[in-house]
């Protein structure tokens, strides 16, 4: 039974640790050139496009997690412009909500 319960939890280590590096490597890969590696948009990009600072406390207290699934599926408008395009057609539901759940990690 002790045996059970240590390899179980060492699954779970394992997945979580599976989850944790994927969502890093997808925020990296395709969200890092504007949002920048550490969420703070300091990037040439992020700088021109007046991306908020999303380690910023206050900048995540107006962030509502619905909006940032809907942002991060189906991009983000302003009027009939695109500040940022949507990636429904890269990332599938869960691997989207781990993004979300990403930013929500950066904050101190
Ligand atoms: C071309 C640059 C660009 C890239 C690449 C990009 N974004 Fe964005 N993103 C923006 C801009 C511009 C905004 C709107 C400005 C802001 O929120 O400060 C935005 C806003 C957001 C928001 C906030 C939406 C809200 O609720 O207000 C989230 C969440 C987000 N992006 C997630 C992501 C994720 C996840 C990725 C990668 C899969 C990504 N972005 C890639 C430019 C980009």
């Amino acid at each position: 039974m002790k045996t059970k319960i240590a390899l179980l939890s060492v699954f779970i280590a394992a997945t979580s640790a599976a989850y944790a590096a994927s969502a890093s490597e997808n925020w990296e890969n395709s969200c890092a050139s504007c949002h920048g590696a550490d969420g703070k948009a300091q990037t040439k990009q992020g700088k021109k496009l007046k991306i908020r600072d999303y380690t910023d406390p206050a900048v995540q207290a107006v962030l509502k997690d619905e909006a940032m699934i809907k942002a991060t599926a189906e991009g983000v408008m302003e009027g009939d412009k695109q500040r940022m395009k949507g990636y429904k057609d890269e990332y599938s539901e869960a691997e989207i909500k781990d993004l979300v759940a990403f930013i929500r990690a950066l904050k101190p």
